[in-house]
Formats: C-alpha cells, structure tokens, sequence
C-alpha cells in the first residue's frame, strides 16, 4: 500500500467532486483543511494517513444539503475509500471521523473518541474563524441572500436542528451564533494557540465593523 499515492488519489477526487460547490464547501475549503490537518497531526503526533484522509472527505456530502441526513458522507467515504486497498481499520476510523466533523448547532457538543477525530474537528473549525472565516461567513450570507446585519436582530443559540437550519439571520448574528463560540471548543493545545489569535481578530474586526455601521470611524 503506497500511502501517498492513495493520498493523491483521494485528493484528485474529492477536487473533482467539490469543483462547483458555492457554499463554502469548496475544494479550496478543503485544500485548507487537509494543510492544517496535517500541521496539528504533526504537532501532537496523531497518525497522519488517517488524518489525512478524514480531512480530505470530511465534507464529501454535507449533512445540511441532504436533509439533515448525517449518513451520506461516511457511506460516500467509504465506497471511495473501499477501492484503494485500505485496512478495515483505518476506513472504519475515518468514516466514524467524517460523522462526527461537522459542527451542529450551538446545544450540541459533538465528541471526538480519538486524537486522530479531535485534529480533523479542530483544522476543520479553524476554517471557520479569522480572515478565513470571516470571508466564509459573507460568502454563504450573500449564497443565502442574507443581510450581512439586521440590528433589529438578536443572535439566538440554537437548542436544535431545526431552529439552526430554520435560521435566516444576518451574517453578523452568524458571528454570535458560531464563530466566536468555537475558541473554546478546540480539542488540542496546538490548535487552541491558533484559535486565540483568530478569534482576537475576528473581535477587533467586528469592533471596528459597528464603528463604522453608526459611522464613527
Ligand atoms: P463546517 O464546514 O464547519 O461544517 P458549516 O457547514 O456549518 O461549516 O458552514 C460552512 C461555512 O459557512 C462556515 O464558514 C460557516 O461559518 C458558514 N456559515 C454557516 N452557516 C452560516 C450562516 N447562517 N451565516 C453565515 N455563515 C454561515
Ligand atoms: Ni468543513
């Protein structure tokens, strides 16, 4: 088994399979994921095939776009992955990782079993905050024809899927609602140190974002 072949392999496909996706789920979404992924791996020592894999498929089918169905992505995982001559082993260990990633709403608390799961949950997460995140944010806003701020609006957390889904708030409530909430949801100590400076700079952009809404600045 040529484990950076297989990598390269999964890589090609998943590019191939994200190339038109508008919501913030791009390849490059990915792309970004798979590099952070492996940096985290690389600092706490987790196994790096495993990461790898789980961190390129980890948005392969988004629980969102299929009805809230959280099952499509593991069995698309492992179907692609079933063909490249992995142990049983390590594609359970990714699929169980691929079902557990992605972030629910505020009530849930998703756990990761193993350092490999806490690692993808983390690059994954970092997506989601600092300039990346904030560039995210607006670009599914504006994919959802959100206003970017309603101040009339008053963030909500979650308890549920549907009050989550259900959701047409502003982008800016999106901040509220998410992005600032996931400093304190870092698994790692590693990627805990990257969240706090993101998530200072996400505070200082939306500082000076309510600065400018009233025009002071
Ligand atoms: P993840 O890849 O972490 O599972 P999601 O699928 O929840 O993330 O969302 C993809 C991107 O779109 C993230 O950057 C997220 O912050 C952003 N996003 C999700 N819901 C909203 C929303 N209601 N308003 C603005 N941005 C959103
Ligand atoms: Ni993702």
């Amino acid at each position: 088994m040529n484990k950076q072949k297989i990598i390269e392999r999964i890589m090609e496909r998943v590019k191939k399979d994200l190339e038109n996706e508008g919501s913030g789920h791009d390849w490059w979404h990915v792309y970004r994921v798979w590099k952070m992924a492996k940096r985290i791996a690389k600092e706490e020592s987790a196994d790096p095939f495993t990461v790898e894999l789980a961190a390129l498929l980890h948005d392969i089918a988004d629980w969102k776009f299929h009805n809230g169905d959280d099952t499509v992505g593991p069995r698309m995982a492992r179907r692609i992955l079933s063909r490249q001559g992995i142990s049983e082993k390590i594609i359970d260990h990714v699929c169980e990782i691929i079902q557990m990633a992605p972030f629910k709403w505020a009530g849930v608390k998703t756990k990761m079993r193993t350092l490999e799961g806490k690692v993808v949950q983390d690059a994954d997460r970092l997506d989601a905050i600092g300039a990346i995140g904030i560039a995210r944010a607006f670009a599914y806003g504006g994919h959802k024809n959100q206003l970017i701020y309603d101040p009339n609006e008053k963030p909500i957390l979650h308890r549920s899927k549907k009050e989550y889904l259900g959701s047409r708030s502003s982008t800016i409530n999106h901040f509220f609602e998410k992005l600032l909430l996931l400093k304190d949801r870092m698994n790692t100590k590693t990627a805990k140190n990257i969240a706090k400076e993101r998530h200072e700079f996400m505070e200082k952009y939306l500082k000076r974002f309510f600065e400018e809404w009233e025009g002071r600045i």
